[in-house]
C-alpha cells in the first residue's frame, strides 16, 4: 500500500511547475518509487501545439532517464482541474502500458481531492504492445 494523500500532494507540487501558456490547463504527475523517492512531472506546452508533452509522459520519461524501471514503481498519481478525476489521454495510456507494470496503480485525481484508482491495464484494454511485434 501507499499513502494516497501524500502522492496526490506531490502531484500538486508537480502541477505548480506546469508550463501551459496556451491551454492554461495545468497538470501534475507524481511517481512513487520503492526507495521512497518521487519523480515529478508536469505538462510542457509549445507554440507549435503538437510538440506539447503531457505531465504523465514527462514523469515517466524522467523516471527512465534517471535509471529506474517499472520494477521500481509503487504507484503514479495524476491531477488536474477537472470536474471528475482527470482522464489521461490515449498517448499517455499507451506509454504507461509500455513503461509500467500492467497492475501498477494509477491514482486519478482533481483539485477537490477526488481520487479514483485504476490499474494500468484497465486504462487501455486491447492495447497494442511488445507482444504484438
Ligand atoms: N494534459 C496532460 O498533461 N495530461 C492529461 O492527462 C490530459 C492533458 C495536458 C496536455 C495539454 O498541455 C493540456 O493538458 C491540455 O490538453
Amino acid at each position: 500500500m501507499y499513502d494516497k494523500n501524500m502522492l496526490l500532494d506531490t502531484a500538486l507540487v508537480a502541477r505548480a511547475n506546469a508550463y501551459a501558456p496556451y491551454s492554461k490547463f495545468k497538470v501534475g504527475a507524481a511517481i512513487l518509487l520503492d526507495n521512497g523517492k518521487y519523480i515529478l512531472g508536469c505538462n510542457v506546452e509549445n507554440a507549435s501545439y503538437g510538440l506539447s508533452n503531457c505531465a504523465e509522459r514527462t514523469a515517466l520519461f524522467k523516471m527512465i532517464s534517471d535509471g529506474y524501471t517499472k520494477n521500481n514503481v509503487v504507484a503514479m498519481a495524476i491531477v488536474g482541474d477537472t470536474l471528475d478525476v482527470i482522464s489521461p489521454c490515449g498517448a499517455c495510456r499507451q506509454v504507461m502500458l509500455e513503461l509500467l507494470k500492467p497492475d501498477c496503480p494509477i491514482l486519478l485525481c482533481n483539485l477537490k481531492r477526488d481520487m479514483k484508482e485504476y490499474k494500468v491495464i484497465d486504462l487501455l484494454p486491447y492495447a497494442f504492445s511488445e507482444k504484438d511485434l
